[in-house]
């Protein structure tokens, strides 16, 4: 894991090393492969529920929703972990307010979640990083190796909810991500209300629904602008994209959020609007999202108990 840092330094070093990483994993025995395999299951069991966001577009919100679901379940007392599978562009941290920092080992190469405020561990590759500009230039099997260590060699204990940020489209780390944790309760797909959102969103419900993994429900984001002079709400990119697809492709919708300037300049400054201000509309409609997202993990659970 702490070579990680050393692969960012140059595409030159990152080619070498994986390369070297991908010859490693070829000579992995079986017996490794099994062992890796069984610390995956123990984390795993150890988190009663993982959530994992996606969209088809890039910017919509993603990490936006995953930073403000984090904290709305870690204020109802919960706790909570958020991996932050975006590699590429990991931003999670600093969402959260959390200044960069290494994560600290511990015996047997394990490594410790940094933990933000109301104890939400979070783990990102902008731990790993030397600096804000230092690019990550991986291919997709290092990658899928980062995101299976950064499962089963962190230390994540016991868990009410992971989150998992992850970056646009259906590429390698959704679908490394979905590979490792067999049991995800589901995804929240993330759209905006454009033509051309409504196409891409279309192809994330069809990835969730061709792995088997269930759509907790489609969140519309910057979902219409409200004047702050005189509170009307005017739809810049037209609104209801979100509602009308979920009817198309009978998937749940969970809300939508409008376009809020303060939200843009308060996650810049580690801020959330659900941890810090509660009592904005945006808040509101935000917990209604929450409780729908609770809602079915509880029927998720008694059909499962009615099926044992
Ligand atoms: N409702 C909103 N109102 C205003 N700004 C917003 C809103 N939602 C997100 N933003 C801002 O838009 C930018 C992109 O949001 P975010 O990073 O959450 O998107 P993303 O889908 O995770 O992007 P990426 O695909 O790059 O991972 C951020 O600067 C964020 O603060
Ligand atoms: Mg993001
Ligand atoms: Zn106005």
């Amino acid at each position: 894991m702490t070579k990680i840092t050393e692969q960012t330094s140059s595409p030159e070093a990152s080619d070498r090393k994986s390369e070297s990483c991908s010859s490693t994993v070829e000579n992995n025995t079986e017996k490794q492969q099994f062992e890796q395999n069984q610390k995956l299951k123990l984390k795993l069991s150890r988190i009663k529920h993982k959530i994992a966001i996606i969209s088809g577009k890039g910017g919509v919100g993603k990490s936006t929703v995953t930073a403000n679901l984090a904290m709305a379940f870690a204020m109802n007392g919960s706790v909570v972990g958020v991996l932050d599978a975006d590699i590429h562009g990991p931003c999670i941290p600093k969402m959260l307010g959390i200044k960069r920092q290494a994560m600290m080992g511990g015996p047997g190469g394990m490594l410790f979640p940094i933990t933000g405020k109301l104890g939400v561990k979070v783990v990102s590759m902008d731990f790993f990083l030397p600096s804000d500009e230092a690019p990550v230039i991986w291919r997709g099997p290092l990658k899928m190796r980062a995101l299976q260590q950064f499962l089963s060699d962190v230390a994540w204990g016991d868990l009410d909810y992971l989150f998992i940020d992850l970056p646009p489209g259906t590429g390698d780390e959704p679908l490394s991500i979905m590979h490792l944790i067999p049991d995800m309760d589901g995804v929240v797909i993330v759209t905006m209300p454009s033509e051309v959102s409504e196409a891409v969103v279309k192809k994330s419900v069809t990835f969730a629904k061709q792995i088997g993994v269930p759509v907790i429900g489609i969140v519309e984001n910057l979902s219409g602008y409200v004047c702050p002079d005189c509170g009307k709400k005017i739809d810049i990119f037209k609104s209801g994209g979100g509602k009308r697809i979920s009817r198309d492709l009978s998937v749940p919708y969970l809300g939508d959020i409008p376009i809020d300037p303060q939200i843009c300049d308060d996650s810049d400054n580690g801020l959330t609007f659900m941890a810090e201000k509660p009592d904005l509309p945006t808040a509101k409609t935000f917990a209604e999202i929450v409780t729908k997202i609770k809602q079915f993990l509880e029927n998720k659970t008694t059909a499962g108990e009615k099926a044992q």
